[in-house]
């Protein structure tokens, strides 16, 4: 029985060596082991077998049994290691081909510093409790002049060179257009920003860019005074650039408010030493603001003897370009992936 046994396991050796797929190996293991005629009919017969014969066959079996099936799995996986090596022959794909090493900043996307400016900018005033409005970039006549305060035949609206488009519409000069209809709303405490992009018919320099953003904001209440003016827009400035920041006002004049001001930061750039940014000057206008003036006020319907506030609108390129000591503003819009980087 014990030959029997080595037989039966020869015979499924040989034919596992053959083999050429996993599942033909399954079957010929099933078929050793199984009742008819392989390993399970033989030990079915040990019980009519003489002690001592019993004692030979069972342990030989089992040995046999285990030998068989490592060497299956072997069998097994020299077939797999097979079949990927034939795969990767035939494939393009080169899994020894080395990664990238010292990835380069630059080749990754990221965000400008201009929109995390702009990003940190509307956070900032959400946190103080504004609503942030939207408006269209085509905005009337009315709207970018009328309402706010420029007389028809007033030489004031020569200071904005605009774009005119068809019927009286125009691209708008600065997002104080919205401070119309924000104040229409008459929803007493009113506290709006609009971040938003603005056309002007002017040359580019250091400075300027005929398309640009600015960040208008209006506060309106019944008590609002300069000191809320002076305090929201240092607080702005010191979160933003997360110091204290020395500023000074100054007289500046806008039709749309009364007493109109120029809040000034001395230049983060060059601390006060004169360059490109601040035109040599030290200091640099950031922030043109005023007391909305009563006409203003009146225009949209609102009484100027019961409510009162302050307006800003600044450009946001120019506090990127303090932040990020940057001098000229060119450069944020250049696309260049080797400045780009450089904020990353
Ligand atoms: N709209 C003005 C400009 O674009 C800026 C400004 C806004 C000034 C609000 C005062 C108050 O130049």
């Amino acid at each position: 029985m014990v030959s029997q046994i080595l037989s039966l396991a020869a015979k499924a050796k040989a034919d596992i060596e053959s083999a050429t797929t996993s599942e033909a190996i399954d079957d010929i293991i099933k078929g050793f082991l199984g009742k008819n005629g392989g390993l399970g009919e033989i030990l079915k017969g040990i019980k009519d077998l003489p002690d001592d014969q019993k004692k030979l066959v069972g342990p030989e079996a089992n040995k046999q049994k285990d030998a068989l099936l490592s060497f299956a799995e072997q069998k097994k996986s020299a077939l797999a290691e097979a079949a990927l090596t034939a795969a990767l022959e035939t494939s393009t794909f080169d899994p020894t081909m080395p990664g990238k090493k010292n990835l380069n900043l630059e080749q990754l996307g990221g965000l400008s510093p201009f929109t995390r400016m702009a990003d940190k900018a509307v956070r900032v005033f959400e946190k103080l409790g504004f609503a942030v409005w939207d408006g269209g970039d085509i905005v009337n006549d009315f709207e970018n002049f009328g309402a706010l305060n420029f007389p028809d035949d007033h030489p004031a609206r020569e200071m904005h060179d605009t774009f005119y488009v068809e019927q009286g519409y125009l691209l708008r000069t600065h997002t104080s257009t919205l401070q119309y209809h924000i104040l229409k709303t008459k929803d007493f405490p009113i506290r709006a920003i609009v971040p938003g992009k603005c056309f002007r018919n002017e040359a580019t320099d250091a400075r300027h860019e005929a398309i640009f953003t600015q960040l208008e904001g209006i506060v309106v209440d019944t008590n609002i005074t300069v000191t809320h003016l002076i305090a929201t827009l240092e607080l702005f400035l010191k979160e933003i650039f997360e110091e204290d920041v020395k500023t000074r006002i100054r007289p500046g004049y806008f039709p749309f408010v009364e007493p109109g001001l120029e809040l000034e930061i001395h230049c983060l750039v060059c601390h006060g030493s004169g360059c490109r940014l601040c035109k040599g000057l030290g200091w640099i206008e950031v922030m043109p603001c005023g007391m909305i003036h009563p006409n203003v006020l009146k225009n949209a319907g609102v009484d100027p003897e019961k409510y009162s506030g302050f307006a800003f609108g600044f450009g946001l390129s120019r506090l990127t370009q303090l932040k990020y000591a940057i001098a000229d503003c060119r450069l944020m819009y250049a696309d260049d992936p080797k400045f780009l980087g450089q904020f990353q």
